[in-house]
């Protein structure tokens, strides 16, 4: 069996992960794992933009802090959102020096605007962005001579002291040594040694009924983590993003914020623009707001959708400023220059994660975690729009610079063995994967949603515990699969969500308690195993 040896293993090939790679392949060898073809990763699906302070005669950085500050209500570190809005340009042109092709009028860069931005400073490729910034990345990572991209290889756990048999202490004495890795195409598990170990796994949107993610956002990073002992934070706060498309067949396509900061208006069956009930910002207000307001239109009136109507904006300009909106929307039979967009929230964003700090070192030595997958602090309780790219950014850039000066002084722990698969088999219980999966997101969706409650949360609770014993049991006596792995992660993430969501006896932010109705306490969530 070869031995697979790399000074860098990157999880996951979204922007974190490659940005990782890219700089940390000026200094050594990289492996980038990702679970399907480099391209799939939530990244691509971006919509809006990416949040910078890009015309400073019109911005400013303290301004950037305050607006993320505000949505994050209370609960961001400070140190980490002034990081972020200080280092985010320089990244950003380094985006710009790669080759993206941000939209730009009459030669510079168009700034658009988002909810609970206070200025416009969103730079964007048109409305897919994501796409524009992940190719860009993919081409220059893959024509890397220093890095190899294993696509079709999905990491299914950390190797840390445990795998050596040795007590793992209490204590953060914990080391990663890489991960065992399923190649899917021949269907055998790679042990990957590497000095650092970078979780870039991205997002967890998939542990909800509706989502506007793709599906390989299955929580794996966060997953792993949390059964190596990693310290994990605010689960609690799942972002749902108020506008996604509530047509059957769309499979909750994403309306981007961006639109709203165009000029749409969120309306209700009988044409009433509701959202001055709500807040002063209206359509700009954060999202918690807007997707709150929007559950409690649809739970008032008993209806099934919000209506978002760009019909009284220019037709051309619509079309031309938000062209993958408008023409997915068209192939649904939709021409939103003529008619209104019917839309509900879906789950969006993890706020929470694997703990770092701003280094993006987590409690794990050897180990680092950015973007989706990492709580840095920079969120708090709720993530402003277009702040996700750019945290991704300055985190694999932050964590790149620590890993390169670490690694000189590190070595492979070459007495891991080998993955044993012996008394395992193949059942023909597939079937169960699918139900489980199917009905753990939609015991998330109906009880641990916008509104939640103690009753809800703890049935919720009970559910899960019986979907993981039935999983875990199943896992022990089966051959690895990705689905399989996939379902045993997302059950963990659940599990996460619901506990740390029970622990906050408060409503702040994303995380809204009819028990708890008010602001009480400050604290950042921390579970470890
Ligand atoms: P991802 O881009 O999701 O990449 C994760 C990678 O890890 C993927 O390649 C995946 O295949 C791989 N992976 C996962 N698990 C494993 C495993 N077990 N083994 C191997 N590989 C694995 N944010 C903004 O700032 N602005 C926007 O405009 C914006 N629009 C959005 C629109 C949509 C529809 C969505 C879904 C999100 C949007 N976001 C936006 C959020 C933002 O896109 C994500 O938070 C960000 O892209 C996360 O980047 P990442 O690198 O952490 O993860
Ligand atoms: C959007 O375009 O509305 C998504 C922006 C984000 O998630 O930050």
């Amino acid at each position: 069996m070869p031995t697979y040896s790399y000074d860098f293993l990157v999880i996951g090939s979204g922007i974190a992960g490659l940005t990782f790679a890219l700089k940390a392949a000026k200094h050594g060898r990289v492996a980038v794992v990702t679970k399907k073809e480099s391209m799939e990763a939530n990244t691509a699906y971006a919509q809006g933009g990416i949040a910078g302070v890009l015309e400073p005669e019109n911005d400013s950085f303290e301004k950037h802090i305050e607006d993320t500050l505000d949505a994050g209500a209370g609960l961001c570190n400070r140190e980490a959102v002034e990081l972020v809005v200080r280092e985010g340009p320089r990244l950003i042109q380094e985006l710009i020096d790669l080759g993206v092709e941000f939209t730009r009028k009459n030669g510079k860069l168009d700034l658009g605007r988002e909810g609970g931005h206070s200025e416009n400073r969103i730079v964007h490729a048109k409305d897919a962005t994501g796409r524009e910034v992940q190719q860009a990345l993919v081409n220059t990572v893959k024509s890397h001579p220093n890095v190899k991209v294993f696509e079709y290889h999905f990491a299914v756990d950390l190797l840390t002291e445990h795998h050596l048999d040795q007590e793992v202490c209490q204590g953060d004495d914990i080391h990663c040594f890489g991960a065992y890795v399923l190649d899917q195409k021949n269907n055998t598990v790679k042990r990957m040694l590497a000095k650092v170990t970078v979780l870039a796994s991205g997002g967890a949107g998939e542990v909800y009924q509706h989502s506007t993610n793709p599906s390989i956002a299955t929580g794996d990073g966060v997953a792993m983590g949390y059964r190596a002992k990693a310290h994990i934070a605010n689960m609690e706060f799942i972002q749902f993003h108020p506008t996604s498309l509530n047509i059957y067949e769309a499979d909750s396509f994403l309306i981007s914020e961006a639109l709203r900061g165009y000029g749409a208006i969120l309306r209700n069956k009988d044409g009433e623009a509701f959202m001055a009930e709500y807040d002063d910002r209206k359509e700009l207000a954060p999202r918690d707001i807007v997707a709150r307001a929007i559950d409690d239109q649809l739970k008032q009136r008993g209806e099934e959708s919000v209506y978002l109507d760009v019909t009284h904006l220019d037709a051309e300009q619509t079309k031309r400023e938000f062209p993958n909106i408008y023409e997915t929307c068209l192939r649904f039979g939709l021409d939103i220059t003529q008619k209104q967009i019917p839309v509900v929230p879906a789950a969006h964003y993890v706020c929470g994660g694997i703990s770092t700090d701003l280094d993006g070192q987590t409690s794990i030595q050897q180990l680092f975690a950015c973007g989706e997958t990492a709580c840095t602090g920079i969120h708090g309780a709720n993530r402003l729009a277009s702040n996700s790219l750019l945290e991704s950014l300055v985190f694999a850039d932050q964590s790149a610079q620590k890993a390169i000066a670490m690694i000189d002084e590190l070595g492979f722990e070459e007495r891991i063995p080998e993955w044993d698969e012996s008394g395992m088999v193949n059942t023909e219980e597939w079937v169960l994967i699918s139900h489980n999966r199917e009905e753990l997101r939609k015991i998330m969706w109906n009880y641990v949603g916008i509104v939640r409650s103690n009753l809800r949360l703890e049935r919720a609770l009970r559910r899960i515990n019986l979907l993981y014993e039935e999983v875990e049991s199943f896992y022990d006596r089966t051959k690895l699969s990705v689905p399989l792995c996939e379902l045993r992660n997302l059950i963990s993430v659940a599990y996460l969500i619901v506990q740390s969501a029970l622990k906050r006896k408060e409503s702040r932010g994303l995380h809204y308690t009819t028990d708890y109705p008010n602001l009480e306490d400050t604290k950042n969530t921390i579970i470890r195993r």
